[in-house]
């Protein structure tokens, strides 16, 4: 979708007025409902969503086909270099069944070059044509690496450790953060990740921190691994995800925290709906110049 279907999109919205379309930055650990909530707060408001952590699982992936080690920093910076400037990795709207919209990776690079922002890692979660659905992923989105669809791919455990060890990589993050700064450019976006607040985009709009107990955390993404017919013990989920946090927000570059100006939001015993309310509500306060 480019910068002017967007733009019209927005036009037509009935009861929009002329509000703001704005950055939002939903950051926090693994399993606290991110993909969930960032998904469901789009569609709510006609929003594009990028799932960043998508970018770095595709990342990962390609390293481990590659066969590299994950701790070759050198190698896989410059394979994520070439990745992300050879326009090989690309976030879809998904659809139940429905074809890749687009299987071609050289098309993609193009369509990409010609249209900019939108298309660098993004996907429309509530244009006109209706909200993202998929069976695909928690945020909804089909992920493309050279024209293949991985989004399942993606999801292994081994996929979700090496996404962790390249996220810790400089090269890795300044590889990917113009992809993410370019998607999320032209405002009416909400960005799902560790460092958008932070990082990516620190003068974002409006940011939200979302969090809940490890313990929970890890039940929900063991019910998600379970669901997907992959057999792990909740005991190795909790190990991963505890793992994970230590990695993630203790790492030198752009580590795992909490911006000084974003809402914590803890979702342990909340219901996803519950939440993207409150979130929906305060971005439309803030639409309006609140
Ligand atoms: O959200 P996720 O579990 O799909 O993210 C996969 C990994 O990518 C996670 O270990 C942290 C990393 N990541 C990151 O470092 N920065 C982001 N903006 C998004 C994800």
């Amino acid at each position: 979708m480019t910068e002017r279907h967007r733009q019209d999109d927005a036009r037509h919205l009935p009861g929009q007025g002329d509000l703001r379309r704005l950055r939002v930055a939903i950051d926090g650990p693994a399993g606290a409902g991110k993909g969930t909530v960032a998904r469901g707060l789009a569609e709510r408001l006609g929003y594009l969503l990028v799932d960043t952590g998508a970018i770095y699982r595709a990342v990962a992936l390609a390293v481990h086909r590659v066969g590299l080690a994950w701790d070759d920093s050198g190698a896989i910076g410059t394979l994520a270099e070439d990745l992300a400037s050879g326009g090989r990795i690309a976030l879809e709207r998904g659809g139940p069944g429905a074809p890749p919209d687009s299987t071609d990776a050289r098309a993609a690079h193009d369509a990409r070059a010609a249209h900019t922002a939108s298309d660098a890692g993004a996907t429309d979660a509530g244009s006109a044509d209706g909200p993202a659905h998929s069976s695909v992923g928690g945020s909804g989105m089909r992920v493309l690496l050279d024209g293949e669809d991985i989004s399942s791919a993606i999801r292994a455990p081994e996929i979700s450790l090496g996404a962790s060890r390249v996220s810790a990589i400089p090269a890795v993050r300044k590889a990917l953060l113009a992809m993410q700064r370019q998607a999320g450019a032209g405002g009416g976006v909400v960005l799902e990740g560790r460092d958008i607040g932070t990082v990516v985009f620190p003068d974002a709009e409006v940011k939200f921190y979302l969090t809940a107990p490890a313990e929970i955390r890890a039940k929900r993404r063991y019910d998600e691994l379970v669901a997907r017919g992959i057999t792990v013990s909740f005991e190795a989920t909790l190990s991963d995800v505890l793992r994970r946090d230590k990695a993630d927000s203790e790492r030198a570059v752009a580590p795992l925290r909490k911006a000084d100006d974003a809402i914590l939001v803890d979702s342990g015993h909340r219901s996803p709906q519950e939440i993207i309310d409150e979130m929906a509500t305060l971005v439309e306060i803030r639409a309006r110049g609140a």
